[in-house]
């Protein structure tokens, strides 16, 4: 059994959808069950809430991975939640690039990915961390300005960056959970060449 956090979300919905391909027996976290209507069908969906631990009871009852993607912008309710997720055998957390205990960012995206990934190391389970770069789905923030006009505007012009699609993101955790080998693997997961 398999637990993907996140799951309605861009890379989790992804990972859900692909372990179903797959076969495998999996467990999408949502915090409304009801208002899920496009997951694959029989996918289990638990009720849960990652910013309130104790909504997680029984929630990783017989779960052997955990696909953890943390959707909050804060650590705070993280150490109760990577408590609960380390029964499982296996732990692939979604990272991001620029995150790591080498490193000392205490705010903002860095800095909870950071807090997650020390958590997640000390958790006793098998651990593989993907250090994702910007997701290709972030282009779609340029809509309405393509929509409207023919300039996109954004900071930095002349900087190329490796955008990586949300499947191939979802495709290298569901390995992970899936084979062994990857135990204590620190991944980057970038796109094609800019
Ligand atoms: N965007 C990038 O370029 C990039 C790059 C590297 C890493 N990342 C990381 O990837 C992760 C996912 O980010 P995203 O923007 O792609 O997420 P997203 O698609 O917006 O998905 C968020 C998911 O989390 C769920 N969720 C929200 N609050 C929740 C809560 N309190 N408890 C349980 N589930 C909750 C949402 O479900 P419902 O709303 O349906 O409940 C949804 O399934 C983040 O940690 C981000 O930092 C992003």
């Amino acid at each position: 059994m398999i637990l993907v956090t996140g799951a309605t979300g861009r890379v989790g919905r992804q990972a859900v959808t692909q372990l179903h391909a797959a076969g495998e027996d999996e467990r999408a976290l949502v915090r409304d069950p009801s208002r899920v209507s496009d997951l694959p069908e029989g996918v289990q969906l638990v009720r849960g809430d990652l910013a309130d631990p104790t909504s997680l009871t029984g929630v990783f009852e017989g779960v052997e991975g955990v696909f953890l993607i943390w959707p909050l912008p804060t650590a705070d309710s993280a150490p109760g939640v990577v408590a609960a997720a380390s029964r499982a055998r296996r732990l692939v957390y979604l990272s991001a690039h620029g995150a790591g205990e080498d490193t000392d960012h205490a705010d903002g995206i860095l800095g909870f990915h950071t807090t997650l990934e020390k958590l997640v190391r000390a958790s006793g389970a098998q651990w593989t961390l993907l250090r994702a770069g910007g997701f290709a789905a972030n282009t779609l923030h340029w809509v309405d300005e393509i929509r409207n006009g023919d300039t996109v505007h954004a900071p930095y012009a002349l900087a190329g960056r490796s955008l990586v699609h949300e499947a191939d993101v979802a495709a290298v955790g569901v390995r992970a959970l899936t084979h062994p080998g990857h135990a204590g693997a620190v991944y980057h997961v970038t796109g094609p060449k800019p």
